[in-house]
């Protein structure tokens, strides 16, 4: 399960390549996800990919749609939580409400409502949260910190809190066996914001979402329960 766009687009394209999996790909506006889901079936691609329409800020959304996944699959093997805001054009309340709802709010009501299904996986389950190093702590602390130029407070916090979510779901979740991971891509081609536009530094999303894959799979199980941030391996600051 992914988005739209960006790198959740790109992650849904890689698991169609790999084969064995039929993915579920989430999108709040049915028109964008019908054009992701059609251009990657346009591709031929060896996986099967299905839209779920769900909004990560809406809890009658995600209910709902864990409803659906329930009755059509019966479980889920894994959940990506990609889904996030920059900022918005509202006061700087309502910034902060918007992001914080969608990355960290969306990620914590995503992981509960969807355990429930996650715990009939046929395998590990899974959940990989997509976090942001602008949301480190640390880095912010340090006057040459990584990003500093930029202040996005908004965003930063909803990734710090995301962070924290990634925390409980981690402790909450291993006694049923779980493998949660925090993964922050760094600086990649997408959507995102004007910043994300190709460039010097820029990654291609294809690089940027190559290590959730890898999650998925089951490839880096020794990065579960810690958080990893591309290039930084085991280094960067909370
Ligand atoms: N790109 C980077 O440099 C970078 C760096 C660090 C972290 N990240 C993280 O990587 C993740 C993917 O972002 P991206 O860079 O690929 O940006 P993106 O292209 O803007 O993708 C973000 C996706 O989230 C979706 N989304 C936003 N709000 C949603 C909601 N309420 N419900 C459902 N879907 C929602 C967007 O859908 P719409 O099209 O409808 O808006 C879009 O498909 C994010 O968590 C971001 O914070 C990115």
């Amino acid at each position: 399960m992914a988005t739209n766009s960006g790198i959740g687009f790109e992650v849904v394209n890689q698991l169609l390549a790999d084969g064995s999996f039929h993915v579920l790909l989430s999108a709040r506006s049915a028109e964008k996800g019908q054009a992701a889901v059609a251009e990657l079936k346009s591709r031929n691609l060896p996986g099967t990919v299905e839209l779920l329409k769900l909004d990560v800020a809406d809890e009658r959304s995600i209910i709902a749609a864990a409803k659906l996944v329930e009755a059509e699959h019966g479980r889920l093997d894994a959940l990506v939580n990609n889904a996030a805001i920059s900022g918005s054009q509202g006061t700087i309340a309502e910034q902060m409400v918007e992001c914080f709802r969608v990355a960290a709010v969306g990620a914590q009501m995503m992981g509960d409502y969807f355990a429930p299904l996650l715990k009939k996986s046929a395998g590990t389950p899974r959940i990989i949260n997509v976090t942001s190093g602008a949301g480190s702590i640390g880095n912010r602390m340090d006057p040459k910190g990584f990003g500093n130029e930029f202040p996005a407070i908004p965003y930063r916090v909803s990734k710090s809190a995301m962070n924290m979510v990634f925390a409980g779901q981690h402790r909450g979740f291993e006694g049923d066996g779980f493998k949660v991971f925090l993964y922050g891509p760094g600086p990649t081609v997408s959507n995102l914001s004007p910043s994300n536009a190709p460039g010097p530094g820029m990654k291609p999303t294809s690089v940027g979402a190559k290590p959730i894959v890898e999650m998925v799979l089951g490839k880096r199980d020794i990065d579960a329960g810690r958080y990893v941030e591309y290039g930084y391996e085991g280094s960067f600051p909370w």
